[in-house]
């Protein structure tokens, strides 16, 4: 029942992750696991987890009866060992530290109580203009769990087009799960992390730009806080804003994405102007596929 809720895309290019270790075996949920896997331990596991993300304080109070049986078929799935604490507790959504065949993942519930936040008409175009949820109904539910949806999807189309990103492993409605960026403990934002030289991060992440853009994708929340730094390498998170360059309002969204990164980093002293930004961003479309790096 799960499998087919489950929708987990695995990454067709494997290299592109090596540094990283194997998180494509992750994202390969129950398939990957030895044929003992019985109906026993799936039930276990889902008890397991659903127990674990009940134990959970969250700002919006206790978790939903639907986001509690999502949590269990992403266990029943193979995609969730274990939840073990809060990472991040925001007003949409929560972030928790949970495991996976012995690797750290991080788990964004996102609150189905936080309704009125998806129908405001600021946050709803983000949604409304990509040609991917045209058809979306526009009941609340259905609203966050397409959010949830499209975090997962700019997650995989980054990730495609080589911007280092989180791996996506799997989505159930509103849970998303993903690697956890910072095995040891979950890696710093942008603005809180200790960072040597943030003039080589600021062209790491014009470069990260650059594919995202190649990639047909604007992020159009970024800033400071959605990036995390890990060994002086900076991961773009929290997708859910990102829309397709068909978007009527791309450009305007990756404008302002570019003065963003441009005013965090000119107050580090780097020497940023946003019209050069922009053009770099953009002529790696024009020129060609980017090459890997990471
Ligand atoms: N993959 C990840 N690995 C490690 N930490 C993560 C990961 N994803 C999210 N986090 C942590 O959780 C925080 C919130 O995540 P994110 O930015 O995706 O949520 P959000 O949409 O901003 O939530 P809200 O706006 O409700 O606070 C991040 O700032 C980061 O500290
Ligand atoms: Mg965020």
């Amino acid at each position: 029942m799960a499998k087919r809720s489950v929708l987990t895309l695995v990454s067709e290019d494997a290299s592109q992750d090596a540094e990283r270790g194997d998180y494509d075996d992750l994202a390969t949920g129950e398939n990957n696991d030895s044929e003992e896997f019985d109906l026993e331990r799936k039930s276990r596991r889902a008890e397991t987890v659903k127990k674990d993300l009940q134990m959970q304080k969250t700002e919006g109070g206790v978790f939903s009866r639907e986001t509690l049986e999502n949590v269990a078929k992403l266990g029943v799935g193979g995609y969730i060992d274990r939840i073990m604490g809060p990472i991040s507790t925001g007003k949409e959504a929560d972030v928790f530290l949970g495991e996976l065949k012995g690797k750290k993942i991080a788990i964004k519930i996102f609150r189905l109580a936080s309704a009125s936040y998806f129908r405001n008409p600021t946050v709803l175009q983000y949604i409304i203009g990509d040609e991917r949820f045209k058809k979306i109904k526009q009941t609340p539910h259905d609203l966050i769990k397409s959010w949830a949806l499209k975090e997962f999807r700019n997650l995989k189309k980054a990730e495609e087009g080589h911007v280092r990103v989180p791996k996506p492993i799997a989505i159930e409605k509103n849970v998303l799960v993903m690697e956890c960026i910072g095995q040891d403990k979950p890696a710093l934002q942008l603005l809180k992390a200790r960072v040597d030289d943030y003039g080589k991060v600021f062209t790491d992440i014009v470069s990260q730009m650059a594919r995202m853009y190649q990639a047909d994708m604007v992020h159009a929340d970024l800033s400071e806080y959605n990036i995390l730094m890990l060994e002086e390498k900076p991961y773009i998170i929290d997708y859910a804003q990102g829309v397709l360059l068909s978007h009527p309002k791309a450009e305007e969204f990756l404008e302002r994405d570019v003065r963003n990164i441009c005013t965090f980093f000119r107050k580090k002293g780097v020497d940023c102007e946003p019209d050069d930004v922009l053009k770099k961003v953009k002529e790696k479309k024009v020129k060609g596929r980017v090459k890997r790096v990471n």
